[in-house]
């Protein structure tokens, strides 16, 4: 039988809790359709400071370096906000795991279900098929990476001024360009490139650099491109005008978030994190983490909705596993449980929520 040997990384608050939803989930899965699991949980993030004194033990590199994937929980949280800017988990623990492992391709599936309209901030008529749209995000350069980086004391001490570096590589955007290319083909053939470009150098290599590619490459795609303060607005108005769209790492991160809200919540948003090494089985090696952080205001009470760490582990199956099948069942599962109402707080809309556990349960008898 196949092995799937992948390193589980929980982290912080929600992380463990969602994190033994996914494992329950695969678990079960793999017992149905005659896989192995082979993992093991390491140390990251807030709690691996408590624990290891570091946010990334050199043992947790070592096993995802060991891993053929990665799955993440959550890291970070006001336990550790106290702590230097650059020991915090986020920087010291998140960052590092994706420069590492040059995951430059980050997939954000923008889906709603149409009988979870109700769970959206937009007006349900504009949405009658519910969403279906995928966020290409850049996610090892421009501003969370260039140098210089840093906050120093100006002259005479009375002032302070802090630097961060958007930086952008040609090849950077090509090679981001090619995922997104790749993400249009298996959809509707149309890619939109979302930049600043009327006043970022950044963005207007990306504009050109994207244009170049695409016409080189990808005569087949139809190309537009839109500056990201009108993108965060035509997202809200009318999300279903994009197919895929592909942008820079920190207006990624912000139009993601934008995303997940309209399409029901944070809690249903998964992802995977790709680059160009490939796993033992010749795959592509990925991290699997959901949108959402560490929710602290949910931690421990049983609130977190599981599904985005479910979908993301769904992700390592279709992606490093090469398991279409076994993906393609979770994600009905998930779907079929919340159109049926089982549902957590975040998007039960004022209707009965459930708690983790037991939308996990319902998600496991659904697989049968
Ligand atoms: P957050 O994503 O943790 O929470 C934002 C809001 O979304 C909260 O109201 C939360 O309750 C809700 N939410 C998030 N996940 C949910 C889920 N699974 N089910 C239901 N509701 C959910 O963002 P934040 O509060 O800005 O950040 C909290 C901490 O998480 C910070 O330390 C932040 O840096 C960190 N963070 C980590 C990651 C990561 O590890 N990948 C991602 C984002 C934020
Ligand atoms: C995300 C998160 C991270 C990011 C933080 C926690 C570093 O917000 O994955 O969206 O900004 O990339
Ligand atoms: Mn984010």
């Amino acid at each position: 039988s196949k092995t799937l040997k992948f390193a589980v990384l929980a982290g912080d608050y929600i992380g463990p809790e969602v994190m033994r939803s996914a494992l329950r989930v695969l678990e079960k899965v793999a017992a149905q359709d005659g896989l192995t699991l082979d993992y093991a949980e390491h140390a990251v993030g807030g709690s691996a400071i408590d624990a290891h004194g570091s946010a990334l033990p050199a043992s947790t590199l070592a096993a995802c370096e060991a891993a053929d994937a990665i799955l993440f929980g959550s890291v970070g949280g006001p336990k550790w906000e106290t702590l230097p800017p650059k020991e915090q988990p986020e920087r010291a623990a998140l960052l590092p795991l994706r420069k590492h492992f040059t995951l430059f391709a980050n997939i954000r599936p923008g889906l709603l279900y149409p009988e979870l309209r109700e769970a959206s901030p937009l007006k349900n008529e504009r949405i009658p098929d519910g969403i279906d749209i995928v966020c290409i995000r850049e996610l090892t350069g421009g501003i969370y990476f260039g140098s210089p980086k840093r906050t120093t004391a100006l002259e005479g001490g009375a002032d302070v001024e802090a630097i961060d570096t958007m930086v952008y590589r040609k090849s950077e955007i090509e090679r981001i360009a090619a995922v997104a290319i790749t993400a249009a083909r298996s959809r509707k053939k149309r890619l939109c490139s979302v930049d600043k470009a009327n006043v970022l150098e950044t963005s207007v290599l990306w504009r050109k650099t994207v244009s170049d590619y695409v016409a080189a490459h990808a005569p087949d795609i139809t190309l537009s491109h839109m500056y990201v303060d009108n993108a965060a607005m035509q997202l809200a108005r009318e999300p279903n005008q994009f197919d895929v769209f592909v942008t820079e790492n920190m207006f990624g991160d912000i139009l993601s978030d934008e995303m997940a809200v309209i399409c029901g919540s944070l809690g249903m948003l998964s992802s995977a994190s790709l680059g160009a090494r490939q796993n033992s089985l010749g795959n592509p090696f990925g991290l699997y983490e959901p949108a959402g952080g560490s929710a602290p205001d949910l931690a421990g009470q049983g609130l977190a909705n599981p599904c985005a760490q479910i979908l993301s582990a769904a992700l390592m199956l279709r992606y490093s596993f090469g398991l279409e099948a076994s993906a393609a069942r979770i994600e009905r599962a998930v779907r079929h449980v919340v159109t049926c109402g089982t549902r957590t707080g975040d998007i039960a809309f004022g209707g009965p929520a459930v708690s983790t556990e037991e939308m996990t349960e319902a998600i496991l008898a659904t697989l049968g």
